[in-house]
This record gives C-alpha cells, structure tokens and sequence, in this order.
C-alpha cells in the first residue's frame, strides 16, 4: 500500500533525527538530513572518530557548493542543523534515530537496547544495516511495531534509492511514516521484506565476490575484469574499484552474515578477500584494497 502522509504532515510528525555512527553512510545520511532541513544529532564513539566524520560532511558540503549544486547560504544553513555529540543520552529527543555503525549485530543490539531506554514512546528506529535481519534488532527492544530498515546505498548524496524494509511486526502507520520520511530526504523509497540482504545486495554481493573469485582464477586482472564492466556493460565503476569503495571490512562481514542466513556458496567470503581484512587493507577509506588510492589514480596492487 502506498503511504498516505504528505511531505508537510511528516515534516510535522519529525524534525528531529538521529544518526548513530558518523562513517561513510551515517555522514551522508546525515548531510542529506540536514540539507532537507532536518534537525541532525549525530553520535560517534569518541572524538576522534567524530572529528573525522565531521571533516567528511563538511568536505562533501564544500565540494556541493564548489559545484553549484548548493548555495553557500544553503550551506551554512544546512551545516547549523547539525549537532556532534559522543554522548548516546542526545539522541533521547530524535523522532527518528538512523542507525550506521558497523555491521555487527552485538554492537546494533547494544546500541538500540540503550536507545530504547532513552527515546520516547513515537520514536522510530532504523537501522541502514546492509545484510543483517531487521527482525533480530527489532526483538531485542520494546519497540518492534515502530522499527524498519532504511537501506541507504553508497555515496548517499547521490545514490536516489532508499529500500524501506518492514519486518512482521512492524507497523503499518511506521512504514508509512519511514517512507514519507525518506520521500521528505528527495529520496526514491522501495518496500522491502525483511530478508537478508534486501533487495540490492541479494544480487549485488554475489557478483563482486564472484568477480574476486574469478580474479583468484586467474581470469584476467584487477585492472582489466574492471574495464570489461564499466566498458562492456556500462556499470559505473568494475567491481573492484566498487569492493573497495563499499569497504573491504564491511562487505567482508555482509558475506558472512548472507552465508550464516542462506548457507549458498555464492555468498560465502572469498579467502582473498579475508586475506584483505587480515592486512587492514579496507579500501578507499584506508587507502588501500584492492586499489592503491593514495596517489591521483587508484594503482592496482599485486594480490
Ligand atoms: N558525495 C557527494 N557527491 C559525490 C560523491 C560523494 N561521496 N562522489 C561523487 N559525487 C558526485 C560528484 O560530485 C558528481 O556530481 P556531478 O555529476 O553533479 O558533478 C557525481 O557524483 C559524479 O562524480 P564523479 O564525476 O566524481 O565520479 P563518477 O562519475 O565516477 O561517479 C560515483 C562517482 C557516483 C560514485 C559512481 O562511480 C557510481 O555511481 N558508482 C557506483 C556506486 C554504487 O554502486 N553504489 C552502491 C554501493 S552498494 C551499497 O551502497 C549497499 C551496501 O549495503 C553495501
Ligand atoms: P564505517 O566503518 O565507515 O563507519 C561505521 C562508524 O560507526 C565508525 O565511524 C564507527 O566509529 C562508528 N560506530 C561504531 N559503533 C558505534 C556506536 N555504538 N555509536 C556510534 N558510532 C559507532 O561503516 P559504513 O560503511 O558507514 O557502514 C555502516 C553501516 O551501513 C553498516 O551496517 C553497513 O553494512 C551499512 N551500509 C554500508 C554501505 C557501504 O557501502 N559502505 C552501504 C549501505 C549500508
């Protein structure tokens, strides 16, 4: 069913929204927020890591003006929204708290069990988890009726789709809220079903571990499997230099956990790519993945 709320309704319903972990997604989740005239919370573990997600929405921000997609006064109006904290009590007045920390379900149980204990009775609860089931986030809190999934996809100030995700026990009225809200971001929701991996990734991680298992092959090189699918099927980047911009680490960890769900081969984890974990080689993020990013063009490394 498609939801009934107008974007000035939700606009009512939330103004205050929570990001939980300020890293590659939390940052753009959070800047798009802001940008949408959303007041923003957003928590780190410590300030270290909130420094370094507070430089990358800023950055992301500069770069929007410097292109003329934003102006500097919407800038900076954007920029007063948000407010940094490590403190995980601010987050207890958010109508909405958007989930981004790292895709491991002890850390996302403790973190909502704590925020269930903070946020009030209409607050709903997102986790953008890649892989993990909504369900089992949802059951550990009071709140399962008014939790879903928000599936943001990578960079989130460009990728339009948002899949809305609604467990068994969520209600409808959250759902409808949740993608009135993701509409109210200039977002393209989907509805979908709590299965691992959602839609997007049920496909697309099969392919860039296979894409790693043919590299093992010997099939051709980094290099070359990744210019046969920009130039022969039009993609946008090959599927190393996309292993590496999702980040080693974390699509390491969605592997395991689609292989823990569906025990298929096709999701099990390339020892390549583990061997990559072991190394801290996690990517852009680090400088390091399958690429060398360090200089002015990613350098295939030798694996
Ligand atoms: N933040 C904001 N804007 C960004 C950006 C970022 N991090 N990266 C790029 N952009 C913008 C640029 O400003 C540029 O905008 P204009 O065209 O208006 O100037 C536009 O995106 C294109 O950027 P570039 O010209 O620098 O580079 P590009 O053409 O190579 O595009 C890309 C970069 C958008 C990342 C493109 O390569 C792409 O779409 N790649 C595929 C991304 C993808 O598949 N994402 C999904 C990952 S899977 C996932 O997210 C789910 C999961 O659970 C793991
Ligand atoms: P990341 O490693 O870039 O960032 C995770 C951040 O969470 C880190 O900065 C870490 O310090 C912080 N963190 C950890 N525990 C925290 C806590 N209790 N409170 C506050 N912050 C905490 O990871 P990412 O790529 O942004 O992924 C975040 C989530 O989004 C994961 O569940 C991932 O599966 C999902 N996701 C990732 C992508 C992608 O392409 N990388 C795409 C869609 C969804």
């Amino acid at each position: 069913m498609r939801p009934s709320l107008t974007r000035m309704e939700l606009l009512l319903d939330i103004s205050e929204v929570g990001v939980v972990g300020c890293g590659l997604m939390g940052s753009g989740i959070a800047e798009i927020s802001a940008k949408s005239g959303f007041s923003v919370v957003v928590r780190e573990v410590d300030d270290e890591f909130l420094e370094a997600g507070r430089s990358r929405i800023k950055r992301s921000m500069d770069r929007a003006v410097e292109k003329e997609k934003l102006t500097a006064e919407e800038r900076d109006s954007a920029w007063d929204k948000l407010t940094f904290t490590t403190d995980i009590a601010d987050m207890a007045k958010c109508d909405i708290v958007i989930e981004a920390i790292v895709e491991e379900l002890d850390a996302k149980h403790a973190l909502f069990g704590a925020l269930d204990e903070l946020c009030g009775e209409r607050t709903i609860f997102a986790s953008n988890t890649s892989s993990l089931a909504i369900t089992d986030m949802a059951a550990a809190t009071s709140r399962a009726d008014r939790f879903v999934g928000l599936h943001f996809f990578n960079p989130v100030p460009v990728m339009k789709l948002v899949e809305v995700v609604k467990t068994i026990a969520t209600s409808q009225d959250t759902f409808e809220r949740a993608f009135a809200f993701v509409q109210a971001l200039g977002k393209a929701p989907i509805a979908a079903k709590d299965n691992s991996g959602f839609v997007v990734n049920l496909l697309l991680v099969p392919y860039l571990l296979d894409a790693i298992r043919q590299l093992d092959r010997g099939v051709a090189s980094i290099a070359d499997i990744d210019t046969a699918m920009v130039l022969g099927c039009g993609h946008p980047m090959g599927p190393f230099a996309l292993c590496d911009f999702v980040g080693i680490d974390t699509l390491y960890k969605i592997s395991e956990i689609m292989y823990s769900e569906y025990r298929e081969e096709r999701y099990a984890p390339p020892p390549l790519l583990r061997r990559l974990v072991s190394m801290g080689r996690f990517g852009r993020k680090t400088g390091q993945g399958f690429y060398d990013w360090s200089g002015d063009k990613p350098v295939p490394l030798p694996m």
